[in-house]
């Protein structure tokens, strides 16, 4: 009996530390619901490949400052196009020194109210 004893202990912290790592990121306290949504889809779906800090690369750029970078990215697009755009249809702009990696699924996996949370989120890297 004694030698199972431990696993009664085990189990559950093995449980605690796989649901407190990985998707749920802290949400600033200022976030609106929809933004602190965005994040949970980004941490989901992009922070596999996209760092939120300065100068980390990952699989593609770095998305800080992409609020104020994507605003200036494509002749005639305002921000919220080119991110809509970068999301949906990844071909349509290439970032230099990046290769054509992204996934071009998104406009399959995410529903219209996880795209507009995710875009609200994005904003909020500025
Ligand atoms: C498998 C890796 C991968 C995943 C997952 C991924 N991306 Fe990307 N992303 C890239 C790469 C590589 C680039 C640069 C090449 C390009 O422009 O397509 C990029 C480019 C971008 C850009 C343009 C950045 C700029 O500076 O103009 C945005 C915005 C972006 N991704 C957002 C997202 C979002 C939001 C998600 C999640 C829904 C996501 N990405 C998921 C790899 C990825």
């Amino acid at each position: 009996m004694p030698r199972t004893l431990p696993l009664f202990f085990l189990i559950p912290a093995l449980l605690l530390a796989a649901c407190s790592s990985g998707a749920s990121e802290d949400i600033p306290p200022t976030f609106t619901p929809d933004q602190a949504r965005g994040q949970q889809v980004f941490a989901i779906n992009c922070a596999s490949c996209h760092a939120t800090q300065p100068d980390m690369l990952i699989v593609g750029p770095s998305l800080a400052g992409i609020a104020r970078v994507a605003a200036e990215r494509a002749p005639g697009e305002d921000a919220q196009t080119y991110l809509v755009s970068s999301i949906l249809d990844p071909d349509a702009f290439i970032v230099p020194g990046f290769n054509d990696l992204m996934p071009k699924t998104f406009g399959k996996t995410l529903s219209g109210e996880d795209l507009d949370a995710l875009i609200e989120y994005l904003f909020t890297l500025e």
